[in-house]
């Protein structure tokens, strides 16, 4: 029999076939915001968010991916592209978000962060926007960005790692939240720290998913996973949902030299297969709709309680 999950997404491949309209299951009305984070760097994170747009945007999903990682940023190396504008366009320049939209693979959006989110979080923006509450700049910032949850079904954010407030803030902005760890330890004690972190400042936290990249195999993944469950249960009082495993798949470094998304090289790929059941059961949560308007005016407002 088959599952619910493989139902929603066997539904989604046929009316994908029919060419029709985006899904109700995926979407309504605002796009999904989907948040990739980690507390470890180099756990999987840019590999993750492009091959996860890529295999989105294969099922005629309407995909922007965001790379919000100013110091490491990696994701459009991982697509051989390099964008004219970034997000500082928007934010200090006279762009709007469609005009700083790059091409991607697979007919993804790109957008380089650049340094616009940590101009945002501690430039001068930050004491405009701090100070002028009511103020024309957010108005204007928000026009400028609105028209990005009118052009995209599903949007993925590639975070920078760690302790950073930044990350902190970002996990707790509202959107959905995938955190990496890897079977070290050191991943996931920095998970925790992260999740620890962002629970001392939001007490309404959002759930976090949790996905095991370079596990040995599902139980190897479900194992590490209960480690950091085990640990946030007890002393933070947080759930976690299990989101799967991504297995080590040596096809990602030739993608990586290749300059072009492991899933649009080796579609037929471990790595590549298990995106797919990632999105399964993406597909099969129930989320609310966040939209880009209500994370970036929340993620904002984090910035500024710092
Ligand atoms: N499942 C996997 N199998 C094999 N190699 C992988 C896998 N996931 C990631 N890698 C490799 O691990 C390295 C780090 O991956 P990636 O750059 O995606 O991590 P990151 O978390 O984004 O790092 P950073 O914190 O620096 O942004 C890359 O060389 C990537 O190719
Ligand atoms: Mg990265």
């Amino acid at each position: 029999m088959m599952s619910d999950q493989a139902n929603k997404l066997r539904d989604l491949m046929l009316s994908k076939q029919k060419g029709g309209e985006l899904k109700k299951n995926i979407k309504s009305e605002a796009p999904r915001v989907i948040t990739i984070s980690s507390g470890k760097s180099g756990v999987g994170k840019s590999n993750l968010a492009v091959n996860l747009a890529v295999q989105f945007a294969k099922l005629d999903m309407r995909c922007v991916l965001i790379d919000a990682d100013f110091k490491t940023s990696k994701a459009s190396a991982l697509m051989g592209i390099e964008p004219k504008y970034s997000f500082l366009d928007v934010i200090n320049g006279g762009k709007t978000i469609t005009d700083i939209l790059a091409d991607g693979p697979a007919g993804i959006m790109f957008i380089s962060g650049g340094a616009g989110f940590s101009e945002l979080s501690v430039g001068t923006n930050r004491q405009n926007l701090h100070s002028v509450e009511d103020s024309n700049q957010i108005s204007l910032l928000n026009e400028k960005i609105a028209p990005l949850d009118d052009i995209s079904d599903i949007i993925i954010i590639d975070t920078g790692t760690g302790m950073s407030n930044m990350v902190v803030d970002f996990v707790s902005a509202g959107s959905e939240n995938l955190m990496l760890i890897t079977p070290e330890a050191a991943s996931i004690t920095d998970a925790y720290a992260v999740i620890k972190r962002a629970k001392e400042q939001n007490a309404d936290l959002p759930v976090f998913g949790i996905l095991v990249n370079r596990a040995e195999s599902k139980s190897g993944g479900d194992e590490v996973f209960a480690k950091l469950e085990r640990a946030c249960n007890k002393f933070l009082g947080v759930e976690l949902n299990n989101m799967g495993f991504l297995p080590h798949d040596a096809n990602v470094l030739r993608a990586v030299k290749a300059k072009q998304p492991v899933s649009l090289l080796y579609p037929d790929s471990d790595l590549s297969k298990s995106i797919d059941q990632l999105i399964e059961l993406l597909v099969s949560l129930d989320t609310k709709d966040t939209s880009f308007q209500v994370f970036l005016s929340n993620l904002i407002k984090k910035f500024n309680n710092n």
